[in-house]
């Protein structure tokens, strides 16, 4: 088992750290969920509950689009992890979605718990995503993600 420090153990707003996956494109994407993720810590450290749910809205909306992106390059070279990683990434946007139709009920009554949430959300997409780096890194070229970030 993996030992915690006392630090992270006394940190309840775990970072948010951006995955490398030797795809220029879609390290950028990871670079752009992860300042979103931070931001919607700040937010919710912050008590600023509708920036919170908004920069929540932007996050999965970019979520959706990023994996839609992976999912073709995966499916382009073939993966053999392809299915899985796809699986993974449904079950996602559905825990995601769940916190949306709750009415954010998890943001608005336990703010730390839906950080730690999407924490966990996004340490278990970066280990797939660590997987298929050799995948995503043979790709073409993505344009850029198109995320409407609030002002
Ligand atoms: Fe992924
Ligand atoms: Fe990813």
């Amino acid at each position: 088992m993996a030992s915690v420090s006392p630090s992270m153990s006394s940190d309840p707003l775990p970072s948010f750290i951006p995955l490398s996956s030797g795809h220029v494109a879609i390290d950028e994407d990871h670079r752009q969920l992860a300042d979103l993720a931070a931001r919607f810590r700040q937010a919710v450290a912050a008590s600023n509950l509708p920036l919170a749910m908004h920069l929540f809205e932007v996050l999965l909306s970019g979520m959706q689009a990023h994996f839609k992106r992976e999912e073709g390059l995966l499916i382009a070279a073939s993966a053999p992890e392809r299915y899985d990683h796809m699986a993974m990434h449904e079950d996602v946007m559905r825990e995601l979605l769940t916190i949306r139709q709750d009415g954010f009920r998890v943001l608005r009554c336990w703010p730390d718990r839906a950080v730690d949430l999407l924490g966990h959300l996004l340490r278990r997409t970066q280990a797939h995503d660590r997987r298929s780096a050799p995948s995503f890194a043979g790709g073409g070229s993505l344009p850029p993600l198109a995320l409407l970030l609030p002002q």
